[in-house]
Formats: C-alpha cells, sequence, structure tokens
C-alpha cells in the first residue's frame, strides 16, 4: 500500500512527483510472451500516463529467441494498441525509442554479464545511481536458473554497497508445484536476493477490490464485532470463470484448478477475509497476520464420502447460448488426463476468533459466469417474533463483497414488504464501485508495478505464506495422485459445478448463492 511515511521507503523521500521512484531499468524476462504484451507492457504504459515512472525509465526485453530492437518497440505498440485500457499517445510512449532486446539463454553467465554491461552503461550516460527490476515472466522451469544466474552475473547485488535496496526481482506464478518445489525455490532465491529484494507475484492482490477488503473490514467500526464465530455462520468465497482453458491446455492439464487459482487466489481471499487487525498498515504486519491464519487452518478430511474437497472436469455445454467442447477436446490435452477443472474445498480455522466456523470456497472455468465474490452469511435471528406461516421470509443476514465483475458491496437485510399487514422479505442495500467511483480503475499489473518500483512488499507474498499455502495444498494432490481418477466428477460447461459440490454444503445446512445475482 502507498503510503506517506515516507521514512518507510527510501525511495520515498523528495522524490514526490514520481512518488519516489529512482531511475529505474526494467528487465522482462519471457519478453515475447503472453503476459508482457497482455499485462505488463499496457501496466507499464498506463503508469507513464499518470506521470507515475521515473523521468528515466529503460525497458529491456530478454528472451531466448533473437529479435531486432526495433521488433521488440513494436511489439510494445502493438501490445498497448490492444491491451490498454486507455488508447496510445505516441507522445507519452516514447519511452519505446530507449527500449531494447537482448537474447541469450536464461540460465547463461555469461550472457548475463554481458547484459549487465549495457546497463551499466545505461547508469553511466545518466549519471545517477539506477534500480534494477528483473521481472521474471517465464515458464515455471527456468526460474532457478535466472535467479542464480542474476547472481552470479552480479546484477543481484547491483549497487548493494549503496546501502539501498537497488536490485529486486519480481517472479510470476506458478510458485512452485508442490511444498518441496516451493521450499526449494525459496531455497535458491535466499541464495542470491535477501527477502526484501522479492515480490512473489498474486495478481488478485492488485486488485482494487481485494485492497479494499482491508478498507472495508478495518476502516468501519460496524462490521468488526460481528466479524467472529458468535455471529457468523459460514464463509463462501467463490472464484468462477466462464472460460475454459483455451489455447492455454499444455500448462493447465500440468496445473489444474486447485494448484491454479486455489492455492494462491482463493487462498488470499480467505487470508485477507479472516485475518486479525494488523498492528500497522506496513507490509510485514499485515502478511504476519495472513500466515497466521494460513497457518490455523486444520488439515482437510480427504475421505471421498463426506470428505472436505471436490474436484471435477467439465463436460461439453452452453455458454451464453453458444456450445462449447468439454474439457477433454481442447486443444493440448492428454487422453488420459485427469486434471481438475473445478474445486470446491470446506475448511476450518483453529483460532479464537472463527473455531467451528465453516469456511467453503469454490474455483473452476466454464461455470455459468465470470464472478468473484466473497459471501459472509451471518446466523439466523432468533425466530421469536417474525417466524410464522408464509408471511415472513426472514433469511439470515449476508454480506456480499463482490470482487468483479460488478465490484461493490451488498448487505442483505430484512424488511417490511409495503402493505396493511406485516409481511417480510430480504433485501439488498448496496454499494456499486462504478456508479460511486467511475469505471476507469487501474488493473492490477499497475498497482503492482508500481509498488516494486517504489519498494513496498505489501500486496506480495511473501516466502513463508507460500509455503504455508503448499503445506496445506500438497497433501490433497498427493492424496489424488495415489488415488488416479477416483473422485473427479463431472459438470456441465454452463452449470455452476458438479452436484457433489452442492452435496457437500446440503450435508451441513448450507447453500452456495446463487453467484453475480
Ligand atoms: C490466472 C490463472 O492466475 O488467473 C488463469 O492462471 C485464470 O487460469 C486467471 O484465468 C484469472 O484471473 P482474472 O484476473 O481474470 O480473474
Amino acid at each position: 500500500m502507498i503510503t506517506s511515511d515516507t521514512n518507510r521507503h527510501p525511495f520515498l523521500a523528495g522524490l514526490s512527483k514520481h512518488r519516489g521512484v529512482p531511475p529505474t531499468v526494467m528487465v522482462i524476462f519471457g519478453a515475447s510472451g503472453d503476459l508482457t504484451k497482455r499485462k505488463l507492457v499496457p501496466a507499464i504504459y498506463n503508469l507513464a500516463l499518470d506521470n507515475l515512472l521515473p523521468a528515466d525509465f529503460h525497458l529491456i526485453g530478454y528472451g531466448r529467441s533473437p529479435m531486432e530492437d526495433r521488433a521488440f518497440q513494436q511489439l510494445t505498440v502493438d501490445a498497448i494498441e490492444e491491451f490498454s485500457r486507455r488508447p496510445l499517445d505516441p507522445e507519452i510512449w516514447r519511452i519505446k525509442d530507449q527500449a531494447f532486446y537482448f537474447s541469450g539463454g536464461y540460465g547463461s553467465v555469461d550472457a548475463f554479464k554481458r547484459l549487465y554491461e549495457r546497463i551499466k552503461a545505461v547508469e553511466q550516460g545518466l549519471g545517477r545511481d539506477v534500480q534494477l527490476i528483473f521481472y521474471i515472466s517465464t515458464p515455471p522451469t527456468v526460474f532457478g536458473d535466472i535467479i542464480h544466474a542474476l547472481g552470479e552475473s552480479g546484477m543481484a547485488h547491483h549497487n548493494r554497497d549503496k546501502g539501498s535496496l537497488l536490485s529486486k526481482v519480481v517472479i510470476e506464478k506458478p510458485f512452485g508445484r508442490d511444498l518441496e518445489s516451493a521450499q526449494e525455490l525459496n531455497r535458491v532465491i535466499a541464495g542470491q536476493f535477501t527477502e526484501q529484494q522479492v515480490y512473489r507475484i498474486d495478481h488478485y492482490l492488485g486488485k482494487e477490490t481485494v485492497q479494499d477488503l482491508l478498507v472495508q473490514r478495518f476502516a468501519n467500526a460496524i462490521f468488526e464485532p460481528i466479524w467472529n464465530r458468535e455471529y457468523v455462520d459460514h464463509v463462501q468465497i467463490t472464484v468462477a470463470e466462464s472460460l475454459g482453458v483455451g489455447s492455454r491446455g499444455g500448462y493447465y492439464d500440468e496445473s489444474g484448478a486447485l494448484r491454479d487459482m486455489i492455492q494462491n487466489h482463493t487462498m488470499q481471499l480467505l487470508a485477507l477475509t479472516a485475518m486479525e487487525p494488523p498492528v500497522s498498515l506496513d507490509p510485514e504486519s499485515i502478511r504476519d497476520e495472513k500466515v497466521k491464519v494460513l497457518k490455523a487452518i486444520q488439515p482437510l478430511n480427504l475421505k471421498a464420502e463426506y470428505g472436505d474437497v471436490i474436484r471435477a472436469r467439465y463436460g461439453e455445454g452452453l455458454i451464453n447460448g453458444e456450445g462449447v467442447p468439454g474439457y477433454m477436446q481442447e486443444q493440448g490435452i492428454p487422453e488420459d488426463s485427469t486434471t481438475e477443472t473445478y474445486a470446491a474445498l470446506r475448511l476450518f480455522i483453529n483460532n479464537w476468533r472463527w473455531k467451528g466456523v465453516p469456511f467453503y470456497m469454490r474455483s473452476g472455468k466454464r461455470l455459468a459466469r465470470r464472478v468473484s465474490e466473497i459471501v459472509v452469511q451471518f446466523k439466523r435471528p432468533p425466530g421469536i417474533l417474525f417466524s410464522e406461516g408464509d408471511r415472513f421470509n426472514v433469511a439470515p443476514n449476508s454480506m456480499v463483497l463482490r470482487i468483479q465483475p460488478d465490484e461493490g458491496v451488498t448487505v442483505v437485510i430484512n424488511s417490511k414488504i409495503p402493505g396493511l399487514e406485516t409481511r417480510t422479505q430480504p433485501v439488498k442495500m448496496d454499494f456499486g464501485y462504478k456508479t460511486t467511483f467511475g469505471s476507469n480503475t487501474p488493473e492490477a499489473y499497475e498497482r503492482l508495478i508500481l509498488d516494486s518500483m517504489i519498494g513496498d512488499s505489501t500486496l506480495f507474498i511473501r516466502g513463508d505464506e507460500t509455503e504455508a499455502s503448499w503445506r496445506l495444498i500438497t497433501p490433497i494432490l498427493k492424496h489424488w495422485e495415489a488415488c488416479q481418477d477416483t473422485g473427479l466428477e463431472d459438470y456441465v460447461a454452463g452449470s455452476w459445478g458438479p452436484v457433489a459440490a452442492d452435496r457437500m454444503l446440503w450435508e451441513h445446512q448450507h447453500e452456495w448463492r446463487r453467484s453475480g445475482s
């Protein structure tokens, strides 16, 4: 989070125009990849439009295959034209004129040393210390090689003697495939960088509404007193997508919904919903509280019957009235695939605040619509006054934090239907982001890239945090591997997922909210 405390971040002092960002060289590894075009370059461009980049900002693309500087510069222009939320202003994007492309192996210390020479020449030309940001957006198989070569070439330690952190590494997901590989990657990173230099991305944390979760909880006095086991019946977290795996079948089949979405994005939503108030807004205080929640989650019951985990895969169906293929017919999916495209979990947090309150979470592809939301469902009011007959429809109160796409907050309360007799009906109190604040909010990657430049790691995942989450997820993965494809349910594309996930809630007298309604 950007803070006005200029002592907290060395870079903020006296540099308010660019919110304290020193001259910056950003190297993107995986420069010709999809993420660079769709998200990274448009985000950098939008920061430039808002005058949030330093006056001296240099972009370097790094990749294995050769490319002319000119072609890379044009790639950035095309990326902005196609994917930016605001149109290209060529004047602003003159930044591209000094961008260059460097090709070499990802683990090649020689190539990295040559790159470093060029960067030092840029620094000399400026006559000032620059900070280096290494954005790793490659396939995960080369994460370790890149980190190692950054260390060996000296770039990881750039200007370390100057006493400030002038070299940072931003790492895209997936951060490991299980606990062991995440721990190994953390070890490799710790061999070359200090934790303060490391920015592990979970782009959900860059979303406005995800940041708003902390504001809703801790800037309002009315919710916090009832945010606990005394008043909350259960919590539901839904991250649903209507898209299928598209052209990412190769990657996705190695991953599946549990690794791709639950381990990171939905776990982060859970941590922010359930954490204790941090002592301050500084990065470590917030991340300490998130880690505590993750560590307090009790191991899941993995039994096939009455268990806490459901997994499923979509078959063919209809999305917005159009026929779509099933997962097994998607491009690049092996015939013997047993990968899940949907997962639902029932979790309990063993601490004073939440003991006994179920947290349900679900995420899947090809569901009825794209919607992410958190539902906090409160206990029923005592049925003393308004309980008899069908005149009263006294529903439990709930608070729905709508993450996307219709961002906002809804509180469901009971109200009297106007008329001469007393009848009740649940009604909504609604706050919509777009109606209140307009619709042109920054994209997650704008926030995250800016934060990495100013040195604020609040919205990034700390090493122990990723391990805490994997510690919970890995036994599920191992269990699935051990019992092959048993337990893999089917659901129709365009539905709300498998019946088994409904049943998991019915068994406990709960029901999934009709998300997005
Ligand atoms: C990514 C997953 O992390 O998040 C994708 O790898 C998924 O499979 C995407 O589609 C969803 O992000 P968003 O911002 O569109 O909700």
